[in-house]
């Protein structure tokens, strides 16, 4: 299970001190999401800032890149210490070469997919993908309301990573709180990213560990459903064998 703080929560007039905020919560990633006034309606920043907080902190930096043209920032974000980096499947044709050119700069390649466009737009890349971020708001603005008809895809997807025997994240981006997040922990969700909700917090260590404890009990119990269908339905088998 993977918190990852959306640093757009951040206040941004003291950024150095957020950052070391996050660094010392116990959370796992930080996310770092790129809007370029033109996939999505608002501007954050760009890769001087993700350069500029680097040596803050060794945290994982997952760069969610909300633009029209990924490809003219792949490198730049890559230089300025990027982890992870994703790229909008809605981009079309160009997404395989895409994740191709992510993996070449040697960092983990995502995907991310916005709450109108089905899940099924996915499913091609599945095998090329470190990370599946499923969009649960419209991107373009932190403290949303998480949209419930997101969750089907959860499922979905932590379906055909089990069938298929694959092992990308599959995060969830948007009005994460403690209640959505076990929600989402429940239908297969491993990545928790979260702006809003641990940011308003002044402990901010607290309410990741908190988040923390929930997804992991969420998961833990969904797990054990999971495994007490196979084995109902392994017995429903067996007797219809006899
Ligand atoms: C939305 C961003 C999210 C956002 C989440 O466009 O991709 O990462 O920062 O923020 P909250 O948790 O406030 O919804
Ligand atoms: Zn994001």
């Amino acid at each position: 299970m993977i918190i990852a703080p959306s640093l757009l929560a951040a206040n941004f007039s003291r950024l150095a001190r957020e950052v070391t905020r996050v660094n010392g919560s116990g959370a796992d990633w930080l996310h770092l999401d790129i809007m370029d006034g033109h996939f999505v309606p608002n501007i954050s920043f760009g890769p001087a800032v993700v350069r500029t907080i680097r040596p803050l902190t060794k945290l994982f930096f997952d760069v969610h890149l909300m633009c029209s043209k990924p490809e003219i920032l792949l490198e730049p974000f890559a230089q300025a210490g990027a982890n992870q980096i994703s790229v909008h499947v809605e981009l079309g044709d160009g997404v395989t070469p895409l994740l191709w050119k992510i993996k070449s700069l040697g960092r983990k390649a995502g995907l991310a997919v916005n709450p109108p466009t089905g899940i099924s737009m996915i499913q091609p890349y599945l095998k090329q993908i470190d990370f599946l971020l499923i969009m649960t708001v419209n991107p373009g603005f932190g403290g949303q309301s998480f949209i419930y008809e997101t969750l089907p895809k959860i499922q979905q997807a932590e379906a055909w990573r089990r069938e298929e025997g694959l092992s990308y994240h599959i995060g969830v981006d948007g009005g994460i709180d403690f209640k959505t997040a076990a929600e989402c922990a429940h239908a297969g969700a491993d990545v928790f990213i979260s702006g809003t909700t641990l940011f308003s917090r002044s402990n901010f260590a607290a309410a990741v560990g908190k988040l923390r404890k929930i997804v992991v009990c969420a998961h833990v119990k969904s797990a054990g459903a999971r495994v007490s269908t196979a084995t109902r339905r392994a017995r429903t088998l067996h007797l219809q064998l006899l």
